[in-house]
């Protein structure tokens, strides 16, 4: 099955799952996102330590949520199901489902993700600014670095309000640009358009932090958390940068590099973000 949106980065991944490549596997074959590192100067560069640290990164997106046992969770954009994952061993009695708009992603998250602890699992081929569910039907909806691929900002925290419970949370992780860098990285991006689009695919970074405070608001959220943890995710890029090397993607290789350096300088900050649904 093909995918319905432009993905290039995982239609490189999945040939290389497909082809049991190890390294492709331990790097990603559970979470496909940045890692957190409480103390960056300890990262060592190797992929076990590479994947531990998406695995906390997970967990801190879990915490800005506050999920406890028994909750109803939905994991938008949930790729091969790592964060459902992680939920699944570490809490019981849970009921999630996960959406990803890629099928073939889904596959694979059926095959990995298996329910424990009395918890409940489904995966969902859905689109997260259209969601096939009901009105305040989740306690918690998480977003973990898939907002910037979203068809609309608006249109996904209109839809994760109308399902969630009053009281509930959204927490995402984002690349969220300075205010006033936005002039500067929409100019960059316009040079990069191409080379994203072949790479990354569709990605938009253009939301700082006071257009999500404002969306927050209209929308019927009050913010909770906004944590920056870009230091933390630094040394992500090394690490993936020499993998795309290594595999040949020299491409991805450069806007890797691109994100790296925004990050570096603080033009783009890595933030954890939290969000509880008030009554209308
Ligand atoms: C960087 S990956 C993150 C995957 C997962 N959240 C994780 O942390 O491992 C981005 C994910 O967003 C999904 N995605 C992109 N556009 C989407 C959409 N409109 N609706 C639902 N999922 C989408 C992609 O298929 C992909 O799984």
């Amino acid at each position: 099955m093909t995918s319905k949106v432009h993905l290039p980065y995982f239609d490189h991944l999945l040939e290389l799952l497909k082809d049991q490549n190890q390294t492709a596997i331990a790097a990603f074959g559970r979470h496909v996102h940045w890692g957190y590192w409480e103390d960056p100067s300890s990262a060592d560069g190797s992929i076990p330590d590479f994947a531990n640290a998406a695995e906390q990164l997970s967990r801190r997106v879990c915490d800005a949520a506050k999920i406890t046992d028994g909750l109803k969770i939905l994991d938008c954009g949930c790729g091969f199901g790592g964060t459902i994952a992680s939920l699944n061993e570490r809490f019981s009695n849970l009921e999630m489902v996960g959406v990803n708009i890629d099928e073939r992603q889904l596959e694979r998250a059926r095959s990995q993700v298996h329910p424990l602890n009395q918890n409940s699992i489904s995966f969902v081929c859905a689109d997260a600014c259209n969601l096939p569910f009901e009105d305040n039907s989740f306690d918690v909806v998480l977003a973990v670095e898939c907002i910037f691929h979203f068809p609309s900002r608006e249109t996904f925290f209109k839809e994760a309000r109308r399902v969630l419970k009053p009281g509930g949370y959204l927490a995402i992780c984002d690349f969220v640009p300075l205010k006033f860098s936005l002039p500067f990285t929409h100019l960059i991006g316009k040079f990069l358009t191409t080379s994203v689009h072949n790479t990354y695919g569709t990605i938009k970074s253009n939301f700082s932090l006071s257009t999500y405070r404002q969306l927050a608001q209209k929308t019927g959220f009050i913010t909770r958390i906004e944590e920056d943890i870009t230091r933390n995710t630094l040394p992500t890029y090394p690490l993936v940068r020499k993998l795309f090397r290594e595999n040949g993607a020299a491409e991805t290789e450069k806007i890797t590099a691109g994100a790296e350096l925004v990050s570096k300088l603080g033009i783009t900050r890595y933030l954890i973000l939290s969000f509880e649904a008030i009554d209308p």
